[in-house]
Parts: C-alpha cells; structure tokens; sequence
C-alpha cells in the first residue's frame, strides 16, 4: 500500500518464559494506511497486545520486519499515543497533571501545554475535573482523561489495548462515539486523521469503529481474516440495528469460532 504507515511482514514472536518457549505470534503481514482505523480481534491469548507491543517498539519481534512511517522500528518509537484497558493514571496527581505526563517525560515545557491539556480535557467531557484526583471520577471519566493524555502530543498513531474492556455496556458506546468524533470522523480528512489500531474482545464495537477488522487465530496468533468494514460514516447508533452491520458481526463471528454458516448456536 502506497499510504500505509505501519508495515509488519511476516511477523513472529516467541517468549522466553520459564517453563520453555511461547510462540505467541506467527506469520503475521499486516498493512495499515495512513489514516485508518484497523481494530484486532481475536481469543484472549493469541498475541493481539504483544503486536502492539511490538509496533510500539517495546518488544522486538523475533522474525519478520516491522515499519512504521517507513522506519525500521527497533526501539520504542515516540510519535505514538497508548491507551490501556486500566486508565494507569498516577493516583498522587491531578487529573490536569496527569494528561499533561507526556510533555514532561519528553523534556518540554509543560507550560506550553497547559491550553491543549484543557481542550482536551473539556473536549472528553471532563470540563471541571483537572484539579481532580483520579479517585474523585468514575472509571469512564479516568479512562477518557487517560485518552487525553495519549492525544497531548498529538500522536499520528494511537495504539490502544482493549481500552473500554473494563467499562459498562453503556458508558462504552458512549466512549466508542466520543473516539470517533475525537478521531476526526466528521471533520478531517482520511490522510489528516490518526492511524489507529485498536484491540478489542467485542465484535460489535471493532465492526461499529473501524475501517477494517482483522480477526486473529488462536495462539500463536495469526490473521484469519481481514475484512473491510464499508459501513457509512459517520456512524451512528441506528447502524448498529442495520442488516450490514449484522452481516459483518456474524461473518467475524465465524471466522472466530470456526462456525459454519446456518450452524446453530449447539452445533
Ligand atoms: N512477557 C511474556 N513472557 C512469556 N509469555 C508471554 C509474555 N507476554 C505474553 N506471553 C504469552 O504470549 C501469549 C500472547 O499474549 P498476549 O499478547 O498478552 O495475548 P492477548 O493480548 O491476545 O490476550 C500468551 O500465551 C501469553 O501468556
Ligand atoms: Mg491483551
């Protein structure tokens, strides 16, 4: 892909762990535009937050080649946002000097950051919460400011391991929608939004986020299907109800657990 900015080809990793080897991945080639919303979904244990570690750079891969913008990535690569399934926010600051993290762990001035910290702060809904401590708001409202402090720099790529798994049904809808609209679904265009790769267990909300959904096999993980999501933007909460959109779950549905058509939920 001419556009694409990260690129992993023939990927594998195998972990040291005590008791022998683990082959965690294998094989993978993945190519992500510039641009593109990609969600992984797959069996727990099969690899999908060790290839965001990998593309991070935390971890390097233990065959296969993996770029990102066109470099080698052979250590932790700065110019992304991460985001957890726990808000990890350091319980001792406020909300305000959490989000602003970023800028001081790269050396910048923080003061420089202060009127983006709050924009963002007030774009997530937590308009009144920066002198806050994170014990003081919900889980939802802790994981928006986590989401926060992954865009104060503003990454070209967020990486983002399960981030509402540990959310509600409900706040998590409501989550998937603000990431879109922070995501620039309305108003940028393709090539000037965030590269995003994102995990998640739910296949509604990797069919309702993404541009593509890429459902991994069981460990050592790798891709079973790559599949573009063609579904209109923005998206909306009534397409969820579409025939599409049901269409797309089942087949990933499927592919995951290896259900042939018409198969009935005992089969
Ligand atoms: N640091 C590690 N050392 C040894 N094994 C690991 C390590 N991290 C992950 N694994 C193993 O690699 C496999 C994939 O793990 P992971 O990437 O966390 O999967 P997922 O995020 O899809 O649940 C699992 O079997 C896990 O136990
Ligand atoms: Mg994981």
């Amino acid at each position: 892909m001419a556009d694409s900015l990260i690129d992993l080809s023939g990927v594998g990793m195998t972990y040291q762990a005590a008791s022998g080897p683990v082959e965690a991945l294998a094989g993978i080639s993945l190519e992500v535009g510039q641009g593109e919303f990609v969600s992984l979904v797959g069996p727990s244990g099969c690899g999908k937050s060790t290839l965001l570690r990998i593309v991070a750079g935390l971890r390097p891969a233990t065959v296969g080649t993996v770029t990102v913008g066109g470099r080698t990535v052979a250590q932790p690569i700065p110019d992304i946002g991460m985001v957890f399934q726990a808000p990890i926010l350091l319980k001792w600051r406020s909300i305000l000097d959490n989000v602003l993290l970023p800028a001081e762990l790269a050396g910048k001035e923080k003061r420089a950051y202060w009127a983006r910290a709050h924009e963002l702060l007030e774009m997530a809904g937590l308009h009144g919460f920066a002198e806050k401590l994170p014990r003081e708001l919900s889980g939802g409202m802790q994981q928006r400011a986590s989401l926060c402090r992954a865009l104060l720099l503003d990454p070209p790529l967020l990486l983002m391991d399960e981030p509402f798994g540990a959310l509600d049904a409900m706040t998590r809808d409501d989550m998937a929608l603000e990431l879109l609209r922070i995501w620039g679904e309305r108003d940028l265009a393709r090539d000037q939004r965030k590269t995003v790769l994102f995990v998640t267990h739910s296949i509604g909300e990797a069919v309702f986020l993404s541009d593509r959904v890429v459902v991994m096999s069981p460990r050592p993980g790798r891709i079973a299907a790559d599949l573009r999501i063609d579904l209109p933007r923005p998206r909306t909460v009534e397409l969820r109800a579409s025939e599409a959109f049901g269409q797309l779950s089942l087949e990933i549905f499927r592919t995951l657990t290896g259900r042939a058509v018409g198969a009935t939920g005992a089969a």
